[in-house]
């Protein structure tokens, strides 16, 4: 396809036009094929680090690497065309200093073709976060419930239930906010919160547990789909049970390979290639 022909993708700016706008829609996706299916439907995928629990088993987001994020990244933007794609720069990868984040953020856009990076923290990271947009990086921020921060936080409960927590919560989203962000992501936050963190920045606020007062609303594709173990999160709504499918796609594969019914002719190679079939 033609430069000219080529479909262009939603930009960071025109998402942060939509600020108290069109909610925007927004889904993780970590590979290819899935994030096909999603992609005419969201507004921006964000690759997130959760790709360790979600697809690898991993107890926490911590072990997750720059290289699984720029692969991952790579395949959703080889997926799609349309949406925005934002990839998660892992625990390790940017809180030592600006020039290491503006080093790793570096190479997850040109290695990925990605339009974005997203990285978890208040105003500890504005000065970071600010680095990277003065040199041209998109950057949406993460605060409220941040997973990488997991083992200080004690768990992965919702924050800000306490008046000093959501105190800090909200000039956390402002200092993001001034620093450049073109959005936040607001994870796992009472309503209130939510409500005062979106009313106290000028960029889109987009929820994950964050109740319906946010600018948009992100979750993790496989918890909606009904593909991620047994325990969904209660701020989950389900909107499919892909998991049941595919236990009972396998329960009737394994009945027909042990009763060999499959394969049947119709998947068999024939003897004599039948004329003008490319794959006989
Ligand atoms: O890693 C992740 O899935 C996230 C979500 C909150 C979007 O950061």
């Amino acid at each position: 396809m033609s430069a000219a022909g080529r479909k262009k993708r939603i930009t960071a700016p025109q998402l942060q036009a939509r600020k108290g706008g069109e909610p925007i829609v927004s889904l993780t996706a970590y590979s290819a094929p899935m994030a096909s299916f999603l992609d005419p439907h969201v507004d921006v995928f964000i690759v997130g680090d959760s790709v360790g629990m979600v697809l690898y088993g991993m107890e926490s987001t911590l072990g997750v690497t720059l290289d699984m994020m720029i692969a991952h990244g790579a395949a959703v933007v080889r997926g799609t065309e349309r949406a925005c794609v934002t990839v998660d720069m892992p625990f390790g990868s940017y809180q030592e200093s600006p020039s290491q984040a503006f080093r790793n953020a570096a190479r997850i856009l040109s290695e990925s073709g990605c339009d974005a990076v997203k990285l978890e923290g208040g105003a500890e990271m504005a000065e970071t976060i600010a680095f990277l947009v003065q040199r041209g990086i998109p950057v949406m921020g993460h605060v409220g419930l941040t997973p990488q921060s997991v083992n200080r936080l004690g768990g992965y409960r919702a924050r800000g239930r306490n008046r000093d927590e959501a105190v800090r919560i909200v000039s956390d989203a402002r200092a993001v906010a001034d620093a450049g962000a073109f959005s936040i992501v607001v994870e796992g936050v009472v309503e209130s919160l939510a409500r005062d963190a979106t009313t106290a920045v000028p960029v889109p606020t987009i929820g994950i547990g964050a109740s319906s007062e946010c600018d948009g609303q992100v979750l993790v594709a496989e918890d909606m789909l009904g593909l991620f173990s047994d325990f969904t999160p209660s701020f989950v709504k389900r909107y499919a049970s892909l998991g049941d499918a595919v236990g009972k796609a396998a329960e009737a594969y394994a009945a027909d390979v042990r009763s060999r019914r499959f394969p049947g002719k119709d998947h068999v190679f024939a003897d004599r290639p039948a004329r003008n079939r490319k794959d006989s």
